[in-house]
């Protein structure tokens, strides 16, 4: 594995963002809507179920939603869920949570919770807002039991004022780049590797979904 070391730095313009004012006010108001269609919902559904991190498990799962909202889109609810986001009134809605944390990652990118305790972490449609994404991940690579996904889910639409330059400035086979990136530079995860989840082709007119996942490393 390369060490974080070997990365040059992010260029200074990389994390910022048109609307620089807290993401509290942004999030503000509750949207109880969804980000993409439901094909790409659908595909996020599947991927958590094939890797096994969703209710049909056959074992227990202690699964970590970062950035969520009032949908987590697992097809069946794993035994605890813990909801973080902005927004205390989606999180509420979100049926499937067992426990709600209200935080802004952006302003403290630490996580409440203790080592190795997680058996998955997901972050659905999200990760193109966070400033600190190294750490935030580093963080979910400390929280996660050797093995287990971090699960890192985009598309091809977003608050573009809250979403980061850097991500902005490419494509989507940039920006599935960008996410592997982040994952290497916390050097707690193994090879990460990124798909395509919807129908590839020019017939395909849904949102497109594509998945970065890794596995903690041991240690
Ligand atoms: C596009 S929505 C996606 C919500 C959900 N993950 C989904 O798939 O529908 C972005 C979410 O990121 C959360 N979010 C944005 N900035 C955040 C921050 N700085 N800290 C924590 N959560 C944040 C918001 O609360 C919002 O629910």
């Amino acid at each position: 594995m390369t060490s974080p070391d070997t990365y040059p730095a992010f260029p200074g313009w990389f994390f910022q963002r048109d609307d620089t004012s807290p993401d509290s006010h942004f999030y503000g108001p509750a949207r109880l809507v969804t980000h993409i269609d439901d094909g790409a919902i659908a595909a996020v559904g599947q991927l958590y179920q094939e890797l096994g991190v969703d209710g049909s498990s056959p074992r227990p799962r202690r699964v970590l939603d970062l950035m969520s909202s009032w949908v987590s889109h697992l097809r069946t609810a794993p035994s605890e869920l813990v909801a973080l986001g902005l927004n205390a009134a989606e999180l509420a809605a979100n049926p499937m949570a067992t426990h709600r944390v209200v935080q802004d990652l952006n302003a403290d990118p630490s996580l409440p919770f203790a080592d190795a305790t997680f058996d998955a972490v997901l972050c659905c449609v999200s990760v193109d807002y966070l400033i600190r994404p190294v750490e935030v991940l580093t963080e979910a690579a400390r929280i996660l039991r050797p093995g287990s996904p971090v699960v890192i889910t985009f598309s091809n639409r977003c608050f573009p004022t809250k979403a980061v330059h850097g991500w902005l400035a490419t494509d989507d086979a940039g920006r599935g780049a960008i996410v592997i990136d982040y994952l290497r530079r916390t050097g707690g995860f193994g090879e990460p590797e990124l798909s395509l989840r919807t129908p590839v082709g020019r017939s395909y007119r849904g949102d497109p979904l594509y998945a970065v996942v890794a596995r903690r490393l041991p240690g």
